[in-house]
């Protein structure tokens, strides 16, 4: 409704991010004609830089298919690009000059998209603020940042103090992009919109919960940034987490941003930080039969790196509903497979009057990615003569049920959300500061001790072979019997 125009400035147009994610969301999104009208784009970096730099930079993941010449060229007409450097106040002063001096970027709403290095995230927080934040502007503003929000409690404060220090906590957008993707969203309303599953969302039913997140790729060749995090920082804190605090909360006052972020918090809130004995940790090493290389062989990994590319942590929610009931997170790079899924774990039927070990438990699974689905595994008498039990699903795949509809990609529509001024899916500071303080204590001592992650060969399934037994520690039992067509071994 809002006929003003837009400007999205993207701070570290020459980057990695900015040309696999931003720039191809925002020609999706602009394709599509989900954008206000009159929306403009201006890149910005130290790199000196054309428009059709940045184009053909972003040209390779734009996925454009034959008769959209004419349109691309139309979403490149509304792109500028500014260079400057990230430190200097008069850069940004001549850049808040630039967008008021092109006319159509005056009064205009702005987004401010921050997909930068974390070493500069406080410097252009600081002169965004003083030279493009000015009293008289008429739109609103919003920043969009990208982790790593810090590395942990401590440093994730300083910047989250820098940052409110600033800006109010409705400008600004902390992307977890996990909380953009379908199935991620279709939590809320599995669970609350279906009487079927809300009697048994608690410990009395639930023997565990298992959250899995696999890359069957190792870091190749981009083992700089993630040696200095690992995997523990650079997908569990944020989101695993993330997911698990969607199972778990307790149903929202509605469905308005702050009341289902009130209820995430409360959640993370009653879990305690993880100790040493909650937690595998694994490093991929080569593997000789398929001549895959280790995490070590990868020329970017320093000698020596005791980063984990595997992690599995069971944490506990000491509330009334699910005191007892370990929530499994697990992560890892180089696995067999790429997937995330959210498996719930049903406790055993009591009384069990069926030929012993037949019967197996219930369990829900909702797959994240790929293929789309949720399903039950359940028992039914085999078909035919006898009465035999045997395990089964009922099935809600997306590509069958849904097959029309395409799914929009998990940036697509947070950069939506930007622009509407939704916030239920990006990270409120509370939340954050949540999520540090589980995780702080354990990423200290693992540094502090200099832990040594177990090895496991590049493409197996489940990390090191201890992690298969930690599992059955926690009371995860093994089904053994899986769909060839759905499922891998877990
Ligand atoms: C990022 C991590 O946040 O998420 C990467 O830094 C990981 O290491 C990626 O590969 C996974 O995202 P997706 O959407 O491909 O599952």
């Amino acid at each position: 409704k809002d006929t003003k125009n837009v400007v999205i400035i993207i701070f570290g147009a020459s980057g990695d991010l900015a040309k696999k994610k931003i720039y191809p969301t925002l020609w999706w999104l602009f394709k599509d004609k989900l954008l206000p009208p009159n929306t403009f784009f201006i890149g910005y970096s130290r790199s000196s830089l054309t428009v059709q730099m940045v184009r053909d930079n972003a040209k390779p993941y734009l996925r454009t298919v034959d008769g959209e010449q004419e349109r691309l060229d139309a979403f490149f007409a509304r792109n500028s690009y500014v260079q400057g450097s990230y430190d200097k106040r008069e850069d940004f002063a001549k850049l808040e000059q630039y967008i008021r001096s092109s006319t159509e970027y005056a009064s205009c709403n702005r987004v401010y998209y921050l997909a930068i290095p974390p070493s500069l995230f406080m410097h252009v927080a600081t002169h965004l603020k003083s030279e493009c934040f000015s009293p008289d502007q008429q739109g609103w503003s919003r920043v969009i940042i990208e982790k790593p929000f810090g590395r942990d409690l401590h440093t994730s404060e300083i910047l989250s103090q820098h940052l409110s220090n600033l800006f109010t906590e409705d400008q600004v957008y902390r992307i977890d992009h996990y909380l953009g993707k379908e199935m991620v969203q279709n939590v809320v309303v599995l669970r609350f919109a279906n009487r079927i599953l809300a009697p048994l969302w608690n410990r009395d039913n639930i023997a565990n919960v298992l959250v899995t997140f696999k890359e069957n790729f190792g870091t190749e060749g981009r083992g700089g940034y993630f040696d200095e995090f690992g995997i523990i920082r650079d997908v569990m804190q944020n989101h695993l987490l993330q997911v698990l605090s969607l199972i778990a909360m307790e149903k929202p006052l509605s469905m308005a941003a702050d009341d289902i972020r009130d209820e995430k918090v409360k959640v993370l809130r009653s879990i305690r930080p993880i100790e040493l004995k909650d937690i595998v940790i694994g490093q991929y090493v080569a593997n000789s039969e398929t001549g895959k290389p280790g995490y070590l062989d990868d020329a970017t990994v320093p000698a020596g790196s005791l980063a984990a590319t595997y992690g599995m942590a069971a944490l506990y929610i000491k509330n009334e509903r699910w005191d007892g009931v370990p929530f499994i997170i697990r992560a890892g790079k180089a696995l067999n497979e790429t997937k995330c899924e959210v498996r719930i774990q049903f406790k055993d039927v009591s009384g069990d009057i069926f030929e012993s070990g037949v019967v197996h438990r219930n369990e829900l699974v909702m797959r994240v990615q790929p293929n789309e689905a949720v399903y039950i595994k359940c028992m039914t008498k085999r078909p035919g003569m006898g009465f035999g039990a045997e395990e089964t699903e009922l099935d809600l795949s997306y590509s069958k049920r849904f097959s029309k509809v395409k799914l929009p990609d998990a940036y697509e529509r947070l950069l939506l959300d930007v622009l509407c001024g939704s916030q239920v899916n990006f990270v409120r500071t509370d939340e954050l500061r949540e999520a540090w303080r589980i995780f702080t204590p354990i990423l200290h001592e693992l540094d502090a001790k200099a832990v040594k992650p177990l090895p496991y060969a590049y493409g197996a399934r489940n990390g090191p072979p201890e992690a298969d037994q930690f599992l059955r520690n926690l009371g995860f039992t093994f089904s053994g019997t899986f769909s060839v067509t759905r499922e891998s071994r877990i």
